[in-house]
């Protein structure tokens, strides 16, 4: 395997009952790329992310980061290696500040966690840094807003900094801009490159145009398994992909 390989999926199958919903799937991730995830609803992408991270067990198949093997190891030190994932149902908590579920994510990064809830005191040392990662998103007018507050736009916003701000050296985007208002997503795909330039992103989208102006490459996934690859030019011409994709899903 390559060094500027940062994550490689191989062989990766997924069977609910008799059903394969991840089908003998292989990827290779170079590190430093933006890569997409694309497919019909119901293809297998969340479940990719799902056993990427062990949210899932594979059937079979080996998932390799940075050099290692990690199909055996648990969410959590997949997660202290760097491998973060955000997910597809908004997953910041509702009772908490925009600042205090950024300042959370901070104290995550350096595994102590449990610190937050001990001492508001600490806590005062990581707002400059908080706030270095929620201004881009364009939240600071509500700072100090709890998080239930939030349009469901904004929420996606708040899930995106509180990503970043666990500082990963990959990031798995399950649809980031869904939800969010056609203002907002150009703001966040400038983030997303931005963040790229330090780490490697894969990322499941459904919009195409985005994908095309921001996806170094493309995987499209069809039924389970890998349909086509390259880049978005040779993907979008890919009969099979304009067929099962593009017709289902214009
Ligand atoms: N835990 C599960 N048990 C049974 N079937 C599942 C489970 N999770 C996902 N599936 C099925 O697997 C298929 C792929 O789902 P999913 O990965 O969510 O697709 P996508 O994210 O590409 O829309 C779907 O048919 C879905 O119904
Ligand atoms: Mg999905």
């Amino acid at each position: 395997m390559g060094e500027d390989c940062e994550l490689e999926v191989r062989n990766l199958s997924c069977q609910f009952g008799s059903f394969k919903a991840v089908d003998d799937v292989s990827l290779r991730v170079r590190r430093g790329s933006i890569h997409a995830l694309i497919g019909p609803n119901g293809a297998g992408k969340t479940t990719c992310f799902n056993l990427i991270t062990r949210y899932l067990t594979p059937t079979s198949g080996n998932i390799i980061f940075r050099g290692e093997d990690i199909t055996s190891k648990s969410p959590s030190q997949i997660a202290d290696r760097g491998l973060v994932r955000s997910f597809q149902i908004c997953s910041v908590f509702q009772s908490m500040t925009v600042l205090e579920n950024v300042c959370l994510a901070l104290q995550r990064k350096t595994g102590d966690q449990y610190a937050f809830w001990r001492s508001k005191k600490s806590l005062k040392n990581l707002h400059e840094t908080a706030v270095s990662y929620i201004e881009p998103v364009g939240l600071l007018p509500w700072l100090h807003k709890p998080a239930s507050d939030l349009s469901y736009g904004r929420k996606r916003a708040l899930e995106f900094s509180v990503t970043m701000a666990l500082e990963p050296k990959m990031m798995l985007l399950d649809e980031p801009f869904a939800g969010m208002g056609h203002e907002d997503i150009g703001g966040v795909a400038a983030l997303i490159q931005a963040e790229a330039k330090d780490r490697t992103i894969l990322i499941v989208e459904h919009n195409l145009s985005v994908v095309q102006s921001l996806c170094d490459r493309v995987t499209v996934l069809v039924r389970g398994k890998v349909a086509a690859e390259g880049d978005y030019k040779s993907v979008s011409q890919n009969d099979q992909v304009v067929r099962a994709y593009l017709g289902v899903d214009p």
